[in-house]
């Protein structure tokens, strides 16, 4: 994140989510994604879906439909969370992340969005005072206590609580990613989160697609800073005060949803879900 300037790579993603929408059949539902869209991310969603789509995909393969692949996984397992029951909801990094205004029955719980100031500031400017069962957490990964910052807001640990933490551990460092699974370990109930497979950085392994996105977001002033290696993931999470549930590249994901016409996901890309020991 550069200081003062909303998350770039966020935009992408409401980008992503506006041109699902336009599909015949979308992914997911998410009438809030174009709203949140300014300058050439507003006037590229404009132009014909599927041709968009296209040239994005043939020039970066694997991310546009990653984030749809990610979004609709993590729908299905916040409803099957929240039928199950949950006082609190916690978006970590939550960017332009809708799911507050548009999952059914979420509205039932607290819901806490943990951003940047920067990029926060700029989603309020869009959805205003109107849901009253938002807390907005204003907080930088990289200086600030997560805890202090949840608990001044009104969070309780006590609660049965979901974290949600999407698209973020492959923009922080070490420590921040450490001293989030942590806590997170000790105050929820659940934790659903993705991170990158740590052989693209150091080079090990070859994707589709991936020396394009590490090049562009590099290029954006977001690069990708921080990965995990999914044959420790088990042991790395356990030792963190969690017990791992599921472990999934966004490739695989994809088969569910995905037929013919099937576009590049991002395998380097993974979604997980945990429990929280404590
Ligand atoms: C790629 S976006 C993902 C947004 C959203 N979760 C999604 O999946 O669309 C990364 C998000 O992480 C936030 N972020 C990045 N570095 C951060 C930091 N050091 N502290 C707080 N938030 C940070 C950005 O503001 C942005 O909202």
């Amino acid at each position: 994140m550069r200081t003062g300037r909303p998350s770039h790579t966020a935009q992408h993603n409401a980008l992503f989510r506006a041109l699902e929408q336009r599909f015949p059949q979308p992914l997911f539902e998410d009438p809030w994604a174009r709203r949140f869209l300014r300058g050439r991310y507003r006037l590229i969603a404009m132009l014909p879906a599927a041709t968009v789509a296209r040239v994005i995909d043939k020039r970066w393969p694997g991310p546009r439909a990653a984030v749809s692949v990610r979004t609709r996984y993590l729908d299905d397992a916040i409803i099957r969370a929240l039928s199950d029951g949950l006082d609190q909801v916690v978006i970590l990094g939550a960017g332009f992340d809708s799911r507050a205004y548009r999952l059914p029955g979420i509205e039932r719980a607290r819901v806490f969005e943990v951003d940047h100031p920067s990029t926060q500031a700029m989603k309020r400017a869009v959805v205003g005072l109107q849901a009253a069962h938002v807390t907005f957490v204003a907080m930088d990964f990289a200086t600030d206590a997560l805890g202090d910052a949840l608990r001044a807001s009104g969070f309780r640990s006590d609660l049965r609580t979901l974290f949600v933490w999407e698209g973020v551990t492959n923009y922080l460092d070490e420590a921040s990613v450490d001293s989030t699974l942590r806590f997170v370990a000790h105050s929820g109930t659940a934790l659903l989160f993705t991170y990158i497979d740590r052989a693209i950085l150091d080079g090990s392994a070859r994707f589709e697609g991936a020396a394009e996105s590490i090049d562009y977001v590099r290029k954006l002033g977001e690069p990708f800073t921080y990965g995990l290696e999914p044959r420790q993931l088990e042991t790395h999470l356990r030792e963190r005060g969690l017990e791992l549930v599921e472990d999934l590249p966004l490739s695989a994901v994809a088969d569910r949803y995905y037929q013919a016409d099937r576009p590049v996901v991002s395998g380097f890309y993974h979604v997980v879900a945990a429990r929280c020991r404590g």
